[in-house]
């Protein structure tokens, strides 16, 4: 692996399955009354987020402390960016407290790059505006490969707002590098153009894939993202690609169905679906964790497959 986590356009195969056997080891930890472990001892870990999160933020700052790092939290809102501080000066002072690792999210694409060059610290893209969002790809994966036991020649269905989405980029990229087939649906207004030339197929609607969908992915409609309204309402998106228990039940019978999160209720999913037995949300949350740890670990320079960090 590289000395940072920025793209999963860099990563191969190899780095991808390493990530992801790393992260099934540090599973058992989660189950521990004491959920620790020495790895990242004495090292800083700052979460720099310059955009709203939930999940990827706390759980970076949980997979850090489960490794005994020190971390720290910035949130653009409350720091001196709202004085007009930019985003090097932002490096530089992270640099002077002796970050080891930022992980950052910002509205530029492009930004962790830019950071990284700022300092001797590993950068970890927590996503940047329409680029990627690595760990979320690798969340997914390892939920993939624990609910059906592979990824290679899986049929996984990317359906929302794909123009906005880093997760769905970054996503294509991991499951095309490990041999699943990825088919984005979406109305074409929610379409990047030639992203079939990612190596996915396109589809405008559901019903080109109920028949061998394995993976149904779905994602949120990105309404802050939009400059002009993509379409004409949402409840129009809700009647036409919202899963509800009706559209559903036209998949395969053992589909599963995933979710980045945040979830708009009543739009791109219903509340039965969402709290429904094939829905595994909470499981890619949960996953996160020990997938933000692996990362962590491994660019610590863990040794491979170690079963010792977790010991
Ligand atoms: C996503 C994001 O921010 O890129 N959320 C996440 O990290 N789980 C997707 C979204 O905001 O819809």
């Amino acid at each position: 692996m590289d000395r940072n986590l920025i793209r999963i356009r860099t990563l191969d195969k190899e780095d991808i399955t390493k990530i992801l056997d790393q992260s099934k080891v540090f599973l058992e930890i989660l189950d521990r009354p004491i959920k620790k472990v020495p790895a990242l001892r004495g090292k800083v870990v700052v979460t720099l987020f310059f955009e709203p999160s939930t999940r990827t933020r706390m759980s970076f700052e949980l997979a850090a402390k489960m490794l005994s790092a020190d971390v720290l939290n910035f949130a653009a809102s409350t720091s001196s960016a709202v004085k007009g501080e930019s985003l090097k000066d932002t490096a530089l002072t992270m640099k002077a407290l002796g970050a080891d690792y930022i992980v950052v999210r910002h509205t530029h694409t492009g930004a962790p790059e830019f950071i990284a060059k700022q300092g001797d610290f590993r950068v970890i893209n927590g996503g940047d505006g329409f680029g990627e969002h690595p760990t979320q790809a690798l969340l997914d994966l390892f939920t993939i490969r624990q609910k059906l036991g592979r990824l290679e020649g899986l049929n996984v269905a990317i359906m929302g707002d794909i123009a906005h989405s880093r997760v769905a980029r970054s996503n294509i990229f991991a499951l095309t590098k490990m041999g699943a087939n990825v088919r984005l649906v979406a109305p074409p207004t929610m379409l990047p153009v030639n992203i079939e030339k990612l190596g996915a197929q396109v589809h405008y609607r559901p019903d080109a894939i109920f028949e061998d969908t394995d993976v149904l992915y779905l994602l949120r409609v990105q309404t802050e993202r939009q400059k002009d309204s993509l379409l004409p309402s949402l409840k129009e998106y809700a009647e036409l690609f919202g899963v509800n228990g009706d559209l559903l039940s036209k998949f395969k019978k053992d589909v599963i169905v995933m979710h980045p999160g945040p979830i708009n209720r009543g739009v791109e999913i219903s509340h039965d679906v969402a709290d429904g037995n094939d829905t595994y949300i909470e499981e890619q949350v949960r996953n996160g964790l020990v997938v933000r740890m692996a990362v962590l670990y491994l660019l610590e320079g863990g040794k491979e497959a170690a079963h010792e960090a977790v010991n």
